[in-house]
């Protein structure tokens, strides 16, 4: 009896699983309007830690195709976007990007971002001391 009841539950994860894979979700790229302006080094650590979430070169991973991680990720590029984008920066004022440059290094500094679970499955995105104080820096340069 117990273990049929193992079987069934077994067998209701798996349909949910599979059923969920229906939803539709929509993982975008939308154009690149205007990349931000930052020396080489700079932009080449941003592309590597930082694009997946705050641009429109999302490089979606084989797993952001399985629900439900797709919708955990699409939100999270979705939030990403919205709260900075570095292919869309010249929809912000000069002063927003001065402000933005300097939220970078605030939320590098305290290891916020990029978040640890993103750095868990991307070990390429942690953030060397050296790349820190590249970041460092040009964010905090006037
Ligand atoms: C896995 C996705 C992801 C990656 C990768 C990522 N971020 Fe974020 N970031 C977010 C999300 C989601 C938010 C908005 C919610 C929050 O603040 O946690 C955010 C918010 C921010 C903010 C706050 C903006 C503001 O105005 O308050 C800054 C600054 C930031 N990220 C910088 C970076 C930098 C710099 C990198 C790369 C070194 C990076 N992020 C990598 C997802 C990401």
């Amino acid at each position: 009896m117990k273990s049929h009841r193992r079987i069934l539950s077994l067998v209701a994860v798996i349909l949910t699983l599979v059923l969920i894979q229906l939803a539709p979700v929509e993982r975008t790229n939308p154009p690149v309007e205007k990349e931000i302006t930052a020396p080489d080094t700079v932009k080449a650590i941003l592309r590597n830690a930082c694009y997946d979430c705050h641009s429109n070169q999302t490089k979606w991973p084989w797993y952001s195709s399985i629900a439900p991680v797709s919708w955990l990720l699409v939100s999270d590029v979705t939030d990403g976007r919205e709260e900075m984008n570095f292919t869309t920066w010249n929809r912000y004022p000069a002063k927003k990007q001065a402000t933005k440059r300097k939220k970078v290094w605030e939320e590098v500094k305290d290891g916020d971002m990029p978040p640890l679970p993103y750095r868990l499955m991307h070990p390429e995105a942690r953030l060397s001391d050296g790349e820190k104080e590249q970041l460092h820096i040009w964010s905090t340069t006037p």
